[in-house]
């Protein structure tokens, strides 16, 4: 990364946060369940399915986790009554991972057996290392009711990913495999961006041979590429994979990805904590942070 690229990396937090919503538009449904439909129903017709987020995250009080509970519950019941293809995904922390483990479980549980009536699916997303080992714990025992109706996260950047995925695979697991997106430390994560390119290829290659379920996010044309080739080398039909990418991120990669027969779901986040999302899309793309800062100088 350049100097001016770290610049403006760095440099995001003290851009107003009215500059930063302006390009929240590209990454963010908007601030309502509505505003989520809309956005799922134009993908739908793109041929496009959607994985829907509430932003939120880090939340201290349980009462903010119940009320994240009430609002994932309503997501979903709309999503049935809407006839979208489209199911969710989750931040542990939001459900108060942080507070109490055990708390977050039941919270989970609520969600998980309210999309299985639906016969609806809840991902799991994967936070920063502190809350790896718990999130594991909580999938194995969601997992244990709900098999078909919950999937996790691994990151690729992560040095103990590809032990994970071993001690996963008896379950026949349904893991979102991605590159990572949080600030770790050396000592435990990979930083050389062509071995976790390599790591990424190794992990869905284990997964896919092995019988689990893989949704492939990345928006990297080359992993994409990689994806491509694992699943025709190993003659797997379109049900056992999916790709994935977020909202506001390469439309025209999303076409490719469709006109060759893959299946592809678009996360789709939306409410009013979208600040803490944003700023991490910003830090990994420094020229859309670039276009804020110059927005902000003008
Ligand atoms: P890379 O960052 O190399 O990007 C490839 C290309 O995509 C770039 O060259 C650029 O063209 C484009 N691009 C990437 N980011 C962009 C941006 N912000 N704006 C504009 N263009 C951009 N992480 C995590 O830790 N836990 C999780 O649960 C998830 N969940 C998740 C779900 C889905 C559906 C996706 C696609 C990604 C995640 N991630 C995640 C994020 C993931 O770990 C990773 O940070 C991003 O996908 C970026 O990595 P890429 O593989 O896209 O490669």
């Amino acid at each position: 990364m350049s100097f001016f690229d770290s610049l403006v990396k760095y440099g995001i937090p003290f851009v107003p946060r009215p500059i930063v919503g302006r390009v929240a538009r590209n990454y963010v449904a908007g601030n309502s369940i509505d505003d989520a439909v809309r956005t799922l129903r134009a993908l739908n017709e793109e041929g496009a399915m959607g994985t829907v987020d509430v932003l939120g995250e880090e939340v201290q009080e349980p009462v903010k986790a119940t009320a994240a509970v009430g609002e994932y519950l309503r997501l979903l019941d709309r999503i049935d009554k809407e006839k979208l293809d489209a199911n969710i995904s989750i931040k542990p922390t939001m459900l108060g991972l942080k507070i109490d483990q055990g708390m977050c479980e039941e919270n989970l549980s609520i969600i998980v057996e309210r999309a299985a009536g639906y016969e609806n699916f809840v991902r799991i997303d994967m936070e920063d290392h502190t809350c790896t080992d718990s999130t594991i714990q909580l999938y194995r025992r969601i997992h244990q009711t709900s098999p078909g109706s919950v999937g996790v996260v691994l990151q690729a950047y992560l040095h103990r990913t590809i032990a994970d995925i071993t001690g996963l695979l008896p379950l026949k697991p349904n893991i979102r495999i991605c590159k990572g997106i949080y600030r770790e430390p050396r000592e435990i994560a990979w930083k050389d961006f062509e071995t976790i390119r390599s790591n990424f290829v190794y992990a869905t290659e284990k997964l896919l041979s092995s019988g689990a379920y893989v949704g492939i996010a990345t928006h990297d044309p080359h992993l994409v590429w990689a994806g491509m080739k694992i699943v025709d080398r190993l003659g797997l039909d379109r049900e056992r994979y999916e790709f994935q990418m977020l909202l506001g991120i390469d439309p025209e990669l999303r076409r490719i990805i469709l006109s060759n027969g893959h299946r592809l779901r678009v996360y789709v986040p939306y409410g009013q904590d979208w600040y803490p999302y944003l700023l991490r899309r910003l830090r990994e793309n420094p020229t859309v942070a670039h276009h804020a800062l110059l927005a902000m100088i003008r």
